[in-house]
């Protein structure tokens, strides 16, 4: 499905009065999980500033040890403390990199804004090499800002895995 089309599914699941918060980042998951191909392991993870720590919440894919990310580590933590989209064509290139699973060749990160602060993000992993391009930093934008409207009143503890 293009991302065009996706976008009104994303904005409904979020609409969504029947949902949790946890359920509807479940449920956001899933439809970019099923109607993308390269989109093999979607996840949210969530910042604790005082812990200096990213948290796992929903996610779909293959299970993952890295429910807790310390900022700074990997490509998660580089994009809690630098506020900027990390597209990572060839993880195999990249240095601070944690591997979740050895055919994961490519990744995204997109950070998640509250009222201009960062509070989490948005994770894609690829098992296809160079995939991403700036539509999908768009489109993940988009998901993005409509997830922070969800996040008014929320405690982040509420939605974690851990
Ligand atoms: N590869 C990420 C870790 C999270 S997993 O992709 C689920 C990183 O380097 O931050």
């Amino acid at each position: 499905m293009t991302f065009d089309a996706l976008k009104p599914h994303v904005s409904s699941i979020v609409k969504n009065e029947d949902l949790n918060v946890f359920e509807k980042l479940q449920s956001i998951c899933s439809l970019l999980h099923k109607n993308l191909d390269a989109y093999d392991w979607v996840g949210f993870y969530f910042a604790n500033y005082e812990a200096q720590t990213l948290h796992l919440s929903a996610y779909v894919g293959e299970p993952t040890d890295h429910l807790t990310i310390p900022f700074g580590k990997g490509i998660c933590g580089q994009v809690a403390e630098s506020n900027n989209n990390f597209v990572v064509p060839d993880v195999m290139a990249q240095d601070n990199y944690i591997a979740c699973s050895i055919t994961v060749k490519a990744e995204i990160v997109v950070p998640l804004f509250v009222e201009g602060k960062n509070i989490g993000q948005i994770d894609i992993d690829s098992k296809t090499i160079d995939p991403f391009n700036e539509d999908d930093e768009r489109f993940l934008e988009f998901v993005n800002s409509e997830v922070a409207t969800l996040m008014n009143g929320v405690d982040i503890n509420d939605i974690l895995l851990t």
